[in-house]
């Protein structure tokens, strides 16, 4: 469910296009068998913003079958990435399709609970483990305990992009009621907004783009 009017989004989708054949083939994939990945308009802005930021070390947070992760290391060339699922389906599918597109040597992918993993990482003190963009795409309601996490491993001035901060428009009430599933989520996203407008020390925008995106600098 979009979060704004088919017709804008169809506009906007407009403006999208693979960055390489194969990564064509594997968004059409994933589409086709209602695989979860960023939507169309979000990879759109994120062509620019990585051409802006060009960053070295990406973690990313929600793998699923790998598509984001291929796309940071096809598009940042040489950059690393490192990015955590916990659903064993997801990770065997993610292990292959990077395997499958020759990136397994750019892309550390991990295994299990995001928390335990970043507390581990912040444990390493080793630059491999500090980023300079981190991208959260996972369970909604642990925003806030990812966002406190990923601060801890950002090199100074680094880029934190949460997706899905909107919740199909579930979070302002404008689409109908999200049912049980969703309640939870969008109480603790309500709160984790809620928190990031008190930062003052962080330049943060809030994004209309796929399903909202939050696009927040950390001070150099
Ligand atoms: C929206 S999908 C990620 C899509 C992916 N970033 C892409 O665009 O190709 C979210 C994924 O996060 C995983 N996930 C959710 N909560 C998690 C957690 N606490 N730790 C690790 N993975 C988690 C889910 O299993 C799911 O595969």
């Amino acid at each position: 469910m979009s979060i704004t009017d088919e017709k804008i989004v169809n506009l906007l989708d407009s403006f999208y296009s693979p960055i390489s054949d194969n990564l064509g083939k594997f968004r059409s994939f994933c589409e086709n068998d209602n695989v979860p990945l960023i939507l169309r308009e979000t990879e759109s802005y994120l062509n620019t913003f990585l051409k802006i930021a060009k960053p070295n070390n990406i973690l990313e947070i929600g793998t699923a079958y790998g598509y984001s992760a291929c796309y940071f290391a096809t598009t940042c060339e040489g950059a690393h990435i490192t990015t955590i699922e916990r659903a064993p389906h997801m990770y065997d599918y993610a292990v292959s399709n990077i395997k499958s597109l020759g990136l397994e040597s750019r892309i550390n992918l991990k295994f299990g609970d995001a928390n335990g993993i970043l507390d581990s990482l912040i444990k390493d003190n080793s630059p491999d483990a500090r980023f300079d963009l981190i991208f959260i795409d996972a369970a909604k309601s642990h925003y806030r305990e990812f966002f406190d996490r990923a601060e801890k491993l950002s090199k100074p001035g680094a880029t934190i992009i949460c997706d899905n901060m909107l919740i199909h428009g579930y979070l302002t009430g404008s689409t109908i009621d999200p049912g049980r599933r969703h309640r939870t989520s969008v109480k603790r996203m309500k709160e984790f907004l809620e928190y990031l407008k008190g930062r003052k020390d962080l330049t943060i925008s809030l994004l209309s783009c796929g399903d909202g995106l939050a696009v927040i600098k950390l001070n150099d």
